[in-house]
């Protein structure tokens, strides 16, 4: 076992499993290592990025894995590879910017340059100058390229894993979850924009934030107050076969008013006002399912929202123990009427980091990762909607996917 498998401190997982989190969990860096071990080197798929983000032969992008530095490249022949955005030389980044179209990555630092399959290609003055210095005969660049991914796409999603271990992204997935992704991403998608943000907090705050149905309609006062997702009406939690994954949504057209919302004096429940724009929220029926508002979210760190026509990726990366950087993806898809995707493009204003709704996202992890310094002997409570770790078609006034999280987490970390 490595040093990191053993931490100096054990940590004993309360009574009551995940209905119990211990705040540790959120400021412990010994924790905080062996999850870059465990889970973003184990056997899981990271999301990368888009397909959409290197539509052509020579693109590539640059994203991370937990804290390691991943470059995305689409090769001469459409291949997509990921690798590590580190020099086999000395360590140093490769690519520095965000994106680019290149035949070779070169490092600055000694010119070391490797092809976009990852291959060590170049080595400035390999055989000296004037006869004199140079690397050793025997050295051989081919045991010497960047660290690779394994690499699969799907429906325009690219992901990468570090372990030979993890199934293929479909069975990773299981039946369920696929579905709902070929349902949501399964055509040809166009890039709205994308910003970051970063959030002051553990980065499983905001895993558990998106799996968090119970609070929408109790923190988020414009989605309660207009209607747009509420917990009086249809929706529920739908959980991937192992837990790990889950999909909340909600069905707008069949909402009728629960007296619970007035009798139990919710903040987010006071207001009765209107929009001077309601331009805002027009939209139009997506799917034939009924459903208008949609989370789904993948172990360990994407999620993808379908809110109205409001289409996005959010992908949110760990910076440090109570830092994360928040990612969020635009999108609409290619067949999209010039009246949609500025339909798409304003519903945009309702989520992200000054949006009208998840603006309160971006800072109630924080009052956690605050309200829990000092307190790491104590545990968070999970017990909305039970103590089971089942789907619930019945309410959304439940934590069931949170409990589903940490049931994935607690299995891979290794913490019973
Ligand atoms: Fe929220």
């Amino acid at each position: 076992m490595s040093h990191i498998e053993e931490l100096r401190e054990p940590l004993h997982w309360p009574q009551g499993g995940v209905t119990r989190i211990p705040y540790r969990l959120y400021a412990d860096q010994e924790i905080y290592a062996r999850e870059q071990q465990r889970i973003f080197r184990g056997p899981v798929w990271n999301f990368l990025c888009l397909e959409i983000d290197i539509p052509n032969e020579g693109d590539y992008k640059t994203s991370a894995v937990g804290e390691i530095p991943v470059i995305v490249t689409r090769d001469e022949n459409g291949g997509v590879h990921a690798m590590v955005n580190r020099c086999s030389h000395k360590g140093a980044l490769v690519c520095l910017k965000e994106r680019g179209n290149a035949k070779m990555l070169t490092c600055i630092y000694h010119s070391w340059s490797f092809d976009l399959q990852g291959r060590l290609k170049g080595i400035s003055f390999r055989n000296g100058l004037q006869g004199k210095g140079g690397m050793p005969e025997d050295f051989d660049p081919d045991k010497h390229g960047l660290e690779m991914l394994r690499v699969e796409t799907f429906c325009g999603l690219v992901f990468g894993t570090f372990s030979d271990q993890t199934p293929t992204v479909e069975s990773y997935l299981g039946p369920v979850m696929a579905r709902f992704i070929q349902r949501t991403l399964g055509k040809p998608l166009q890039p709205l924009g994308m910003h970051s943000q970063i959030l002051h907090n553990n980065w499983k705050l905001y895993a558990e934030n998106v799996r968090d149905s119970y609070h929408a309609t109790l923190l988020h006062t414009f989605y309660t107050t207009f209607k747009i997702n509420r917990l009086d009406m249809d929706g529920g939690i739908v959980l991937a076969e192992d837990k790990w994954h889950h999909i909340s949504y909600a069905k707008r057209a069949t909402w009728k008013e629960a007296e619970e919302y007035a009798r139990e004096n919710i903040h987010a429940a006071r207001y009765d006002s209107n929009l001077a724009g309601p331009h805002l929220l027009d939209s139009w029926a997506e799917f034939d399912d009924g459903i208008t508002h949609s989370i789904q979210a993948i172990f360990p760190n994407l999620a993808i929202q379908l809110t109205l026509n409001s289409l996005a990726v959010r992908f949110f990366v760990p910076r440090g123990i109570d830092k994360t950087e928040l990612f969020w993806f635009y999108l609409g898809y290619k067949d999209d009427t010039e009246e949609q995707t500025a339909m798409r493009v304003m519903q945009g204003n309702l989520t992200g980091a000054a949006g009208l709704v998840s603006l309160e996202d971006g800072c109630i992890n924080e009052f956690v990762q605050r309200g829990t310094r000092g307190s790491e002997g104590a545990a968070g409570l999970a017990e909305m909607g039970g103590r089971d770790v089942e789907s619930s078609d019945a309410s959304r006034a439940t934590e069931t996917a949170i409990r589903g999280f940490w049931t994935g987490y607690r299995g891979i970390m290794g913490f019973d």
